[in-house]
């Protein structure tokens, strides 16, 4: 563990990304879901591979709805947190950002996603406002932060 490289996810990612999405979220993506990203030219997705055993173990992607970034889902293999691929994710999300002339990224996050939430707020992501209830499973709230690519960082 600790060799960690960054690619733009291609088919044979989809299923080590499934299985991080799976071990992430309850209310998870379908593979499909995965495979048809590959195929929408607005989706950018950024995986992380443990080049020792070939192995991805963290994946993030956005779309990008006219001048906007909306990030869809960012997660890391349970095994592999806290070592800042977390923070590599967001980075290379908001370097693609700036690649395709983004000027405001948003997302929604669990109220109670402290560690997300942290993660966002260090790059530069404000909270703007609450969806009430959003989450169907355990009718949590989802918090909306956005970011504007004007500002550094
Ligand atoms: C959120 C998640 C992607 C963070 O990934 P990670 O690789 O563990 O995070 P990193 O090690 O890169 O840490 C990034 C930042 O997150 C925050 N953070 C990480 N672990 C934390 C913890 N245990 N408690 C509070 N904040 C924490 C810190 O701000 C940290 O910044 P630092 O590097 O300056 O300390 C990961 O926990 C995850 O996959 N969670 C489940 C899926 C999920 O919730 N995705 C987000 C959906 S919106």
């Amino acid at each position: 563990m600790g060799d960690f490289k960054i690619y733009d996810m291609n088919k044979d990612n989809v299923d080590g990304v499934y299985e991080v999405e799976t071990l992430s979220f309850t209310d998870t993506w379908s593979k499909k879901a995965f495979v048809d990203e590959l195929k929408n030219n607005l989706a950018y997705y950024k995986v992380i591979v443990d080049e020792e055993i070939s192995k991805v173990v963290a994946f993030g992607g956005l779309w990008k709805v006219l001048d906007e970034a909306h990030i869809t889902n960012i997660a890391v293999h349970p095994e592999y947190r806290g070592k800042k691929l977390g923070n590599m994710i967001v980075e290379a999300l908001i370097e693609k950002a700036r690649e395709i002339d983004i000027a405001e990224m948003t997302l929604e996050v669990r109220a109670s996603n402290e560690t997300a939430k942290n993660l966002y707020a260090k790059y530069g992501f404000k909270i703007a406002g609450i969806r009430k209830e959003y989450y169907q499973d355990n009718k949590e709230d989802a918090i909306i932060m956005w970011k504007s690519m004007k500002e550094l960082g």
